[in-house]
């Protein structure tokens, strides 16, 4: 399937065997384990803990690496049919999971020296521990490369000096990717990534974000006082640490593609299933046009977004660069989320309005899909520069 000449590969919809029994591991867990305690996860803003470790167990912590560093060893079609599945269900569960998997384990993985993934990638993959990735500041968010963070070279290790903002997993991880600048005459050429164990003198969480959506997952605020990270934990060659964060973050889209997708289709059964029951002028609203209609275009934005995203999967399967088709699906999918929760919750009229119905819930955590991992303004940047090169 050719849709610009900018897009490329074909496309298959037949799901192998193995990816619908991962498909549907997650399905069986989301509806029989995370949905019981979302909403009181959601109102006290308690994280998963017990439920991401039974992920991990499950292998989903890890699902793209190589078993012999921990992982599962799945492809990122699987990986998109599972994150849709945990996000229809509990989208703070399903941030930890994406984060862990395609910020922190893949760029170990594909980036990452022997040594590294020995030490830090096999405990992440395996969801013994939890991973985080630094880059937000106060200061730079989207223009992400005007790092304020410094990583000064020692000799043989770094002085990392700095604060991180908006950091998920900040308060229950182990392991935190962090961005910093060494070479500020080099510009983004002259910033590093290093690998930072919690627990390092001069390492700081700072306080816990109280936000409107995704209120489980942990988001903090950490800092770094002339934190000595070890030579060795750089990530590849002395420059590479903001094409590491790029190249990392564009599979990560992919992961948050699917979440929104999975927010939406979420939202959209449950107001199926209520649009049957709930009984309006005589008969069930589905039965009103206004509300059939509602559904045939959520239905329809939710495909649409579902093969965006699986279209992503599949050219970062083969191989391919797939910045253009990973900011695609995450645009539109998260533009999907924010529109179906709205008219699901329409759909279920006052009773949509409360939190034992959901989709309120579903609603508050789409927005943070148009925002993190770049947000929908910067999916356009990628978009326009990739359909505008040459
Ligand atoms: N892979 C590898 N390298 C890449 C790349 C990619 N996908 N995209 C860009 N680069 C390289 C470029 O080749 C360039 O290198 P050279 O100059 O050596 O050729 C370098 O990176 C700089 O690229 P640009 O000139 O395009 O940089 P820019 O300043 O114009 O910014 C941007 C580009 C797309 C706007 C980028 O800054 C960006 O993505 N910003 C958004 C940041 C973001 O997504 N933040 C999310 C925070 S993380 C988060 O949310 C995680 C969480 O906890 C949930």
């Amino acid at each position: 399937m050719r849709t610009t000449n900018k897009l490329q590969g074909t496309m298959n919809f037949e799901f192998t065997e193995e990816q619908i029994a991962v498909r549907d591991a997650a399905r069986d867990f989301a509806q029989n384990v995370l949905k019981h305690g979302v909403i009181e996860r959601d109102t006290h803003q308690r994280f998963p803990a017990d439920e991401i470790k039974q992920l991990g167990e499950l292998g989903f912590m890890g699902m793209m690496i190589d078993p012999n560093y921990g992982g599962s060893g799945m492809d990122t079609v699987s990986y998109v049919l599972a994150m849709e599945e945990l996000s229809k269900v509990d989208a703070s569960a399903s941030v930890v999971v994406s984060v862990n998997n395609s910020l922190v384990c893949w760029g170990l993985d594909k980036y990452g020296s022997v040594e590294q993934k020995q030490k830090y990638l096999v405990p992440l993959a395996k969801g013994e521990k939890i991973g985080a990735f630094c880059l937000s500041e106060p200061e730079a968010g989207s223009d992400a490369t005007s790092q304020r963070t410094t990583a000064e070279d020692k000799g043989d290790y770094y002085l990392l000096n700095g604060t991180k903002n908006w950091i998920t997993n900040g308060g229950s991880a182990s392991t935190y990717l962090v961005i910093a600048q060494t070479h500020p005459e080099k510009g983004h050429r002259g910033i590093n990534c290093l690998i930072v164990e919690r627990g390092m003198e001069g390492f700081m969480v700072g306080a816990k974000e109280d936000k409107l959506g995704i209120r489980g997952s942990d988001t903090h605020t950490i800092m770094f006082q002339d934190v000595k990270v070890p030579k060795e934990n750089r990530i590849g060659e002395d420059g590479f640490g903001f094409k590491f964060a790029m190249s990392t973050l564009s599979g990560g889209r992919i992961g948050i593609a699917a979440q929104a997708l999975g927010i939406a289709s979420g939202a959209y059964e449950l107001a199926l299933a209520y649009s049957k029951e709930r009984q309006a002028f005589g008969k069930p609203i589905h039965e009103h046009q206004a509300i059939a209609f509602k559904l045939a275009d959520m239905a329809t934005e939710i495909e649409a977004a579902r093969l965006l995203c699986l279209k992503a999967a599949q050219v970062k399967d083969a191989g391919e660069n797939f910045d253009l088709e990973s900011s695609m699906a995450k645009l539109f999918a998260s533009r999907v989320a924010m529109a179906t929760t709205i008219e699901a919750v329409q759909i279920h009229g006052g009773y949509g309005f409360v939190k034992e119905y959901h989709v309120e819930r579903l609603m508050r955590d789409a927005k943070i899909t148009q925002i993190y991992e770049g947000t929908s303004e910067i999916q356009k940047i990628v978009i326009s520069r990739a359909l505008l090169k040459d």
